[in-house]
């Protein structure tokens, strides 16, 4: 049986990682909470890491809400930055391979065309920066450790675009929806079976790598979808406002 510990297992992917556990049967998920293992900790960290004979580590946990980052840059950092370095640290002494997840927000979105793992991050908020920060720490500690970048998650979990868009519609409120930025929306799910599929055939990618769904566009298209799939009609409105003022990459689709 492979061991897996999950951690910020209450977040979206954390539990989209959950919903889709049981089709793995030779994977064992172990899901701690911020309550039960914060990363930030590295006696909780060290402690936990050395309960068991864990295979993989996969580091759900984060700051990710974007305008509060802007504020609040120094947790940010914490979370983002500083923590995964506990984690590789932690990961390398005791064997264990380290799946991290990033963002296409260490992009700055000027490229014009899909970004690649080979791409230079330029992070144009303190999101990205700490996200980036994060990534670095991780490689400059070594051992065993997959990157994977994702852009977009969306989901029935907890409250992202796709729950706001839809709570919205479902109350008939109509809908202003930026169309300024374009990237690559993913399915929280669609990751989760991708990096336990991986885990399962022992054929995770080293190094960075980059997931998405694919497909290219806007927040405005990506709600239209949304409320279609769902059958309800309601006003979409394409808005070239952002509701807050930080900066967020124009263009960040990601390709492998
Ligand atoms: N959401 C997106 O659109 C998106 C896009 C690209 C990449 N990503 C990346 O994908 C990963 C998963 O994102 P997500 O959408 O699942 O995020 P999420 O829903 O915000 O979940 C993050 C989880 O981490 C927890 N957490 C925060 N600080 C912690 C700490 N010190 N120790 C342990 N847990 C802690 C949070 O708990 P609290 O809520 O209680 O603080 C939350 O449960 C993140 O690395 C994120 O950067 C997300």
């Amino acid at each position: 049986m492979t061991k897996i510990l999950v951690t910020g297992s209450t977040g979206q992917l954390g539990q989209a990682l959950r919903s889709v556990s049981d089709l793995y049967s030779s994977l064992s998920l172990h899901f701690f909470s911020k309550q039960e293992l914060d990363i930030t900790d590295t006696n909780a960290v060290e402690s936990v890491f050395t309960s068991q004979p864990w295979d993989y580590v996969i580091n759900c946990a984060a700051f990710t809400n974007v305008d509060l980052a802007e504020t609040e840059p120094e947790k940010a950092l914490l979370i983002n930055g500083k923590a995964p370095a506990i984690l590789a640290k932690a990961c390398k002494r005791n064997g264990i391979h380290l799946i991290h997840i990033s963002t296409d927000y260490v992009f700055d979105g000027e490229k014009g065309s899909p970004y690649t793992p080979q791409d230079l991050p330029n992070p144009i908020n303190q999101y990205g920066a700490t996200k980036w920060e994060g990534e670095k720490a991780i490689q400059a500690i070594g051992g065993d450790f997959s990157i994977i970048r994702t852009s977009w998650l969306y989901s029935e979990f907890g409250n992202n675009f796709y729950t706001k868009i839809l709570k919205k519609a479902e109350a008939g409120e109509p809908l202003y929806v930026t169309n300024e930025h374009i990237g690559s929306p993913t399915y929280a799910k669609n990751l989760a079976n991708h990096i336990l599929t991986r885990t399962k055939n022992s054929c995770i990618l080293k190094g960075i790598s980059h997931f998405s769904d694919g497909e290219a566009m806007t927040w405005l298209e990506l709600a239209k979808k949304i409320v279609k799939e769902k059958k309800i009609k309601t006003s979409i409105t394409g808005s070239k406002k952002q509701q807050a003022s930080t900066l967020r990459p124009f263009k960040s689709v990601i390709t492998d």
